[in-house]
């Protein structure tokens, strides 16, 4: 069941992701709406506990746990790079965003495989 909850805020995280980045694009005042302000926090809350719960639930740090830290370092950086192309400009913006994306996509297949090293 929570895994379901995890999937689903992680699907919205990446929507509300890239529509922001595609909002401050071409309507860029809107995203000073104190709803559009305060959701990504929320999501990304609700996508890092459901992760927690998950771990506690599958016992995962009592075995090979390295694909874990891998996630939470790759999450770290997906967040970290999702600030960076929201507030510059130009190639700074889509160098930033394209980082994101990849961060996203190598935490899913982390996720999938349980292998921090799967492109070995
Ligand atoms: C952008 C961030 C994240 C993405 C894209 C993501 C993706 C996924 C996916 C696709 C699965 C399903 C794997 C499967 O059923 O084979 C999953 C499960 C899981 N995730 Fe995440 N996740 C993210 C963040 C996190 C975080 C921050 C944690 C905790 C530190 C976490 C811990 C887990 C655990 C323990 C499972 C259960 C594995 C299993 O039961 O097979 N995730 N995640």
């Amino acid at each position: 069941m929570i895994k379901i909850f995890h999937l689903a805020f992680v699907l919205i995280s990446i929507f509300s992701f890239v529509g922001r980045v595609i909002l401050s694009e071409i309507q860029p005042e809107m995203l000073k709406q104190k709803v559009l302000k305060i959701a990504p926090h929320v999501i990304n809350t609700l996508l890092l506990l459901s992760g927690f719960i998950l771990v506690i639930q599958g016992q995962w740090l009592s075995g090979e746990y390295g694909w874990i830290i891998a996630k939470l370092l790759g999450v770290l950086a997906y967040i970290g790079l999702g600030i960076v192309a929201l507030r510059s400009q130009g190639t700074a913006r889509w160098l930033a965003f394209a980082g994101a994306i990849v961060c996203f996509v190598y935490i899913g297949i982390v996720a999938v495989t349980k292998n921090a090293l799967f492109f070995l």
